[in-house]
């Protein structure tokens, strides 16, 4: 008997493989908005709590904090649009395992939007009390605690959609679904990698801020510095949480990664991008550059090293699912050319327009970000 509901009736409306494509490639970016947010609310929490003291360096710490905290509202909107498209995704080619996951933790997964909500509020209310000159490290630290929690439910949702094994004794113990699913060895190190990432991307971030020129001189240089040293000390935690994702999973797992092709490589790209971070921080953190050059390296490596984590999670959870007789690219196609032609000619369109948009705010006269 299959541990998996009934295939839905309808048929997917486009191939397998694009919407694979499109799932990787929003939810890399998707992830990239995560990191940003987690590292860089942690960031300036505690630039605030070590800056709370007024003269000489806390300053100078307080308004490093304000250049990051009066972008963590955007950067949050940008977590929100690009988790949508990637959750439409993961519906279409894992419901059957995605659905059942999140109703057997259905009050943990449903507290996400009340969470959502806390975490949005408090970011403003931690960058208005900055932007007058407050410390309010508590504020920061309550917002990135809700980031945390959320991504813990997302990692437990995750993991749990790929454990079919414990779905019926869960459901046995309850229907409420105000149970968490028995331990996981998997379930920690994943949402570890994504904490130890938003390190090393709020320090990448760091970086590209130096090269903004309505920050102050010596706030540029502070930042880049900083944003340097923690690139590298991040870099190295995160290899070392990546060692223990990557044994912790079963030897199938681990055994088809090293065997395909596409993970292994991903792999090897995500390792060449992160030894790059790490690199350039160290670079960064001596040198502390205030280009527009160093910024636009750091972007490309942190894009670099969400696309290739992103594809090796994809295989993580494709071949976990394979071992429970799920195979993603199995379903039956019925594709609806008109819809997907119309569908690539208004996403391209959509990109155009978010470039125009961000080329214009670039464009746009810089205003003093001097807090006090
Ligand atoms: C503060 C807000 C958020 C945080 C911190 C966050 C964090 C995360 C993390 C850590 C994961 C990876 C989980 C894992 O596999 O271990 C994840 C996956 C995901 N997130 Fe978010 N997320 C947030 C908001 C959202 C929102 C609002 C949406 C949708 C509207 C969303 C959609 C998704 C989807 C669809 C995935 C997984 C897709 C897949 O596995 O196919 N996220 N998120």
């Amino acid at each position: 008997m299959s541990l998996f509901p009934a295939v839905d009736p309808i048929p997917l409306p486009a191939p397998v493989w694009l919407f694979k494509l499109l799932h990787i490639v929003t939810l890399a970016l998707h992830f990239c908005a995560v990191e940003l947010l987690l590292g860089g609310l942690l960031v300036a929490t505690c630039l605030c709590f070590f800056g709370g003291l007024r003269g000489g360096a806390p300053l100078l710490r307080l308004n490093a904090a304000a250049s990051l905290t009066r972008r963590l509202p955007i950067v949050m909107t940008y977590v929100i649009n690009l988790g949508v498209p990637p959750l439409l995704f993961t519906q279409v080619l894992y419901g059957r395992a995605f659905y059942t996951s999140s109703v057997l933790i259905g009050m943990y997964w449903i507290s996400v939007i009340v969470l959502l909500m806390a975490c949005y509020w408090l970011l403003y209310r931690f960058n208005a009390a900055v932007e007058r000159g407050r410390s309010a490290w508590w504020l920061g630290l309550a917002a990135w605690l809700l980031a945390g929690t959320i991504a813990r439910i997302l990692s437990t949702t995750m993991t749990l959609m790929i454990r079919p094994e414990v779905w019926t004794a869960m459901y046995s113990a309850s229907a409420m679904g105000n149970h968490l699913p028995p331990h996981d060895p998997t379930l920690m190190p994943r949402w570890l990698f994504m904490l130890t990432g938003g390190l090393a991307f709020a320090g990448l971030w760091m970086v590209w801020l130096a090269a903004r020129k309505q920050i102050e001189t010596p706030v540029r240089s502070y930042l880049a510095g900083l944003g340097g040293k923690l690139a590298v000390a991040a870099a190295v935690a995160q290899v070392l949480v990546a060692h223990f994702v990557f044994h912790n999973q079963p030897d199938k797992v681990r055994e088809g990664l090293a065997a395909n092709p596409l993970y292994f490589g991903a792999g090897l790209a995500w390792f060449g991008a992160i030894g790059l971070i790490g690199l350039t921080g160290a670079w960064a953190g001596f040198k502390k550059p205030t280009t527009a050059a160093a910024g636009w390296l750091c972007a490309l490596l942190g894009l670099l090293a969400a696309a290739g984590f992103t594809v090796v999670r994809d295989g993580i959870r494709d071949l976990t699912l394979s071992g429970h007789n799920y195979d993603v690219w199995q379903q039956t196609v019925v594709t609806n050319w008109p819809v997907v032609g119309l569908f690539l000619v208004l996403f391209v369109a959509g990109l155009a327009a978010v470039g125009w948009l961000v080329s214009v705010m670039m464009r746009a006269k810089p205003v003093s970000e001097k807090v006090v």
